[in-house]
């Protein structure tokens, strides 16, 4: 049984509190926010869970092993790093931090104090992204050539971070979940602010891979239609996760473009192929729920969580270079050199 500390209780911790206190695994005693409010909401549901406004009264908490920090993200570094010190195992939500010199830190003082650091990429753990992961790793897709994703929606507007930092963390980890030993090497990114000034509320980037493989990320709070989909390109098939789908989240595309001998005949050497579309069946369960479970997995074992602080150090630098991007037109930047 690991016991655990929440802070923040905003709109995600509570998603966060009820898994900690329905597993078996956890036991989650005490909840930390800075409204007052927030804590009422906590002992109306829970109450048996001790509440606080201060970080340090939870950390100081010797029955604490593990804490999962859900603040807004500038927070997270220095949360963070005062819960590793105190010695215990985090969570923190994405983004890790907000630049790699700090994610670096947090990693750094998790090895050295023997403590599990994991980010909240909570896509890593949707069965359908699993399912789309394995598809990969068999060579049913073939080589995957590019991907892309879209995530959009009329709101949730944002004012203190824009669209990327908010939205792109998500699709970041998928694409480098799924690519697995191809790294990113350029980013470029443009963007508009229409709603606050200097926010960002729609961006477009593009991330040059390793191999040549490419990645396109869609991200807005000032959309028409509510998506969130990822389209893998193989050079055998393709597939598309689309989590707006009740059920049919997965479906995988037998199309490709190949090379004919006999069509040479024709003057023509490249044949479309047009094959089955196939909707696997998938069992699905709550990612989060997936994600808190692999989190107290990781403690109880001390392997290394899938989602650690170096997949969480890989996805702000890539936010790091796209942000500077943004900010010099759409400039290409390389990601070893932000
Ligand atoms: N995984 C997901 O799908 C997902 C979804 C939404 C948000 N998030 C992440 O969760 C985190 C929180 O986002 P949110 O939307 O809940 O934000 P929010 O602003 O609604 O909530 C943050 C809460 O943290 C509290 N807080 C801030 N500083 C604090 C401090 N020093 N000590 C104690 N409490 C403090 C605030 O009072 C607030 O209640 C962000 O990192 C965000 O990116 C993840």
């Amino acid at each position: 049984m690991v016991n655990v500390g929440v802070i923040g209780y905003g709109y995600w911790g509570p998603n966060l509190v009820r898994n900690f206190m329905q597993m078996p695994q956890s036991n989650l005693l005490v909840c930390c926010d800075l409204s007052p409010d927030n804590l009422k909401k906590v002992k109306l549901l829970y109450l048996d869970v001790s509440v606080t406004q201060e970080v340090d009264d939870l950390l100081n908490n010797p029955s604490i092993d593990a804490v999962v920090v859900a603040s807004s993200a500038v927070t997270h570094y220095e949360i963070a790093k005062k819960a590793l010190l105190a010695k215990k195992h985090v969570m923190v939500e994405k983004p890790l931090t907000l630049s790699s010199d700090t994610a670096r830190d947090l990693i750094n003082i998790a090895d050295k104090e023997g403590l599990t650091l994991m980010v909240g990429h909570l896509l890593e753990y949707h069965p359908a992204v699993e399912f789309v992961k394995g598809l990969i790793k068999s060579g049913e897709l073939g080589d995957i050539l590019y991907l892309y994703t879209q995530r959009l929606n009329l709101g949730q507007v944002r004012k203190d971070e824009n669209a990327l930092w908010s939205l792109a963390p998500h699709d970041i980890s998928i694409i480098f979940y799924l690519l697995g030993d191809k790294e990113p090497v350029e980013v470029s990114a443009r963007g508009e602010s229409y709603i606050t000034d200097g926010v960002e509320d729609v961006v477009f980037c593009s991330i040059s891979c390793t191999d040549k493989v490419m990645a396109h990320i869609h991200v807005s709070w000032l959309d028409p239609h509510k998506t969130r989909k990822l389209t893998v390109v193989g050079n055998k098939k393709m597939a598309v996760f689309d989590d707006m789908e009740s059920a049919e989240k997965v479906r995988i595309y037998d199309k490709g473009v190949g090379a004919d001998p006999d069509y040479k005949l024709y003057g023509e050497d490249l044949t479309l192929r047009f094959g089955d579309i196939t909707i696997p069946s998938i069992k699905m369960r709550e990612p989060l729920r997936a994600e808190c479970e692999h989190f107290i997995e990781s403690i109880e074992t001390g392997k290394r969580p899938r989602s650690d602080g170096f997949d969480g150090l890989r996805v702000v630098k890539v936010l790091e270079a796209a942000q500077k991007s943004l900010k010099s037109g759409g400039k290409p930047i390389k990601v070893a050199e932000v």
